[in-house]
């Protein structure tokens, strides 16, 4: 067992509306960054280029593409499900024993000084997430306060019609493309409004960013000296009021966890003829 303190954990999601906590498993994150280094470096054909220091290797014209692999790389292997159950201590003691994760989550990479790699600052409701569901946000190296996201606290809570978004000019992708299926809205909006409060919060790799998708954050602009490459997955409670999507999409879930009395009730339906099981009122 970790030392993860979850009392003060949960009290910092419920006031502040996120929290940050050390990964209870730090073999398995410095793994997948040792894996996905070793991919960047393959992709560009130099063992000297780090995380760190892509922005120096990879030319304009190359980075849609290597992005792209990175994806496409993160995604087949599964890393976001392995993140997820190398961490489950953590995951479990904040949002339950029954739980599911992103299949296709948004991996990052934003280059220094480039507005381009960023989409500003948003609440993932705009885009239709669930304040049932949980983001975190995965560093693969340290961010400082120049290159790392923003948050601000308290607006968990603020309803929605509090901040007024204008639509940003349309974006040259669509519904579905490369580039939406990387985290870039192809209806981007901007949000306005009194956000001088906003605070940048930085994280050492190894820590991770838990907070619910209608916070305010983001970034704007990375104004640090590292390429920021990070992963923002999503876990939800299996019986949370949503409708639980099991395509290959940003949009789909898969199971990650399951208690055993959801397990044995699942088994005792399944044996049950449906007729037999809504008579007795199980269904
Ligand atoms: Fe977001």
């Amino acid at each position: 067992m970790s030392e993860l303190d979850f009392a003060s954990l949960r009290t910092s999601y419920r006031d502040l509306g996120l929290c940050k906590a050390k990964f209870p498993d730090f073999d398995s994150i410095r793994d997948i960054r040792d894996l996905l280094e070793s991919k960047l470096q393959a992709i560009l054909g130099s063992n000297e280029v780090r995380l760190a220091t892509y922005h120096e290797f990879a030319s304009d014209d190359e980075h849609e593409d290597v992005q792209w692999k990175m994806v496409q790389y993160f995604w087949s292997n599964e890393l976001c499900m392995k993140i997820g159950q190398s961490q489950l201590e953590l995951l479990n003691a904040l949002i339950g024993p029954d739980l599911h994760i992103q299949r296709h989550p948004f991996f990052r990479i934003a280059r220094p000084n480039r507005n381009e790699d960023n989409i500003g600052l948003h609440r993932d409701n705009y885009y239709g997430q669930s304040p049932f569901e949980v983001a975190f946000h995965v560093p693969f190296l340290d961010l400082d306060a120049d290159s790392c996201l923003q948050f601000l606290p308290g607006s968990h809570l603020v309803s929605e019609s509090a901040y007024e978004t204008v639509p940003l000019d349309k974006s040259d992708w669509n519904k579905g493309s490369r580039k939406h299926e990387m985290g870039f809205p192809y209806a981007p909006k901007k949000l306005v409004g009194d956000l001088s409060a906003v605070k940048p919060l930085p994280v050492e790799f190894g820590e991770v960013v838990i907070f619910p998708p209608q916070i305010v954050h983001g970034q704007e602009v990375n104004r640090g000296q590292v390429t920021r490459f990070s992963v923002d997955f999503r876990v939800v409670n299996t019986f949370a009021p949503i409708v639980m999507r099991k395509d290959l999409t940003s949009r789909g879930y898969a199971p990650l966890s399951e208690s055993a009395v959801a397990s044995v009730a699942q088994q005792y339906l399944d044996n049950c003829s449906r007729n037999d099981a809504s008579e007795k009122g199980y269904a």
